[in-house]
């Protein structure tokens, strides 16, 4: 029995007519619904969006499912975390109404064929060594949001090039969601917090720990007045090292709303907010993390990364 007025109970589905019901009784009741999509194994940064959702919407519906298009043929879709019970067990904590571990024959029924693209934004930085990847989040995003038909969807700014993808498509597909991007979580150590982190060692993970000082690095050297996009990039690969233990993917400097490249070498936040985004390898882990760094304008805030 659908009794969506009765808040409160952690509802649980896998298939996609026991979801529907829910969300239609939602809307019906004038209710604003909150969305996390997830790929499952919950941790500190998910629950920062499920708390916002929760803050923000009357009911909050997590889907968790490892969409297995968004991985390419060499990485870790079988060896990516499933832990559906600590996942239960986090979203009851966190007051979530609706849990849909939805399912892969579901998502992609053997006659599946329809794909979306964003096209030049995700050509770039992890769609270089990762170039499947967007394409499988930008269709499976969207067909999660027309069943969860949510007023406002979370998103962590630890991924910054899909959330850009994602605001792009939700706005170039009309789909009637706000989209929220929600600041990333850390360890106490500084490391982006992430499921891939449990693939390193505690040495690596002293390693891992270089993408967050170097972002430090760079980001006070800006706020120090260094406008040198060619030095600070030099500043931060000092901290880096790249090499050895540490496999550097890239390390850039862009604009913070487009992604684009910098037309120049000089950086003038005042004007033009710069986000440093970094990707490598360390160990068996790829590892991303960024920084927003903007002017010292009148309402702006800087990023915490340490
Ligand atoms: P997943 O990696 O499970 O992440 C789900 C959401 O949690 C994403 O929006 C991600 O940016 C956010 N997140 C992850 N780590 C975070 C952190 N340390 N701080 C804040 N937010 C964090 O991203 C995906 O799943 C998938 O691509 C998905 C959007 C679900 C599509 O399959």
């Amino acid at each position: 029995m659908v009794d969506a007025a009765r808040g409160g109970d952690l509802n649980v589905f896998r298939r996609l007519q026991e979801v529907t019901p829910w969300v239609n009784a939602y809307r019906r009741a004038g209710l604003a619904i909150g969305f996390v999509p997830t790929l499952g194994a919950l941790h500190a940064g998910h629950r920062s969006l499920m708390r916002a959702a929760r803050r923000e919407c009357d009911r909050v519906v997590l889907s968790v499912f490892v969409n297995p298009t968004q991985f390419g043929p060499d990485e870790d879709l079988d060896a990516y975390p499933r832990t559906p019970e600590d996942d239960l067990a986090a979203c009851l904590d966190e007051g979530v109404d609706l849990v849909w571990f939805a399912e892969r024959d579901e998502m992609y029924p053997p006659r599946f064929q329809t794909w979306v693209a964003v096209e030049d934004m995700t050509r770039a930085l992890c769609g270089v060594s990762r170039p499947h990847h967007f394409r499988g989040v930008t269709t499976v995003v969207p067909q999660l949001l027309h069943v969860v038909r949510p007023h406002r969807a979370y998103f962590g700014q630890k991924d910054y090039q899909q959330s850009l993808v994602i605001r792009r498509l939700v706005d170039d597909l009309h789909i009637d969601t706000e989209v929220r991007v929600c600041p990333t979580q850390r360890d106490p150590d500084g490391l982006a917090v992430s499921s891939r982190n449990r693939y390193l060692s505690d040495a690596e993970r002293q390693v891992a720990l270089r993408l967050n000082r170097a972002l430090g690095v760079g980001r006070d050297a800006i706020l120090a007045g260094d406008t040198s996009r060619s030095r600070v990039t030099g500043e931060m690969m000092r901290v880096l090292q790249p090499g050895g233990e540490l496999r550097l993917d890239y390390l850039e400097v862009r604009d913070a709303e487009t992604l684009a490249e910098l037309s120049g070498e000089r950086l003038e936040v005042e004007t033009t907010p710069v986000v440093i985004v970094v990707a490598a390898f360390v160990g068996q882990a790829r590892l991303i993390d960024n920084v927003v760094v903007q002017g010292r304008m009148a309402g702006c805030h800087e990023d915490r990364i340490d």
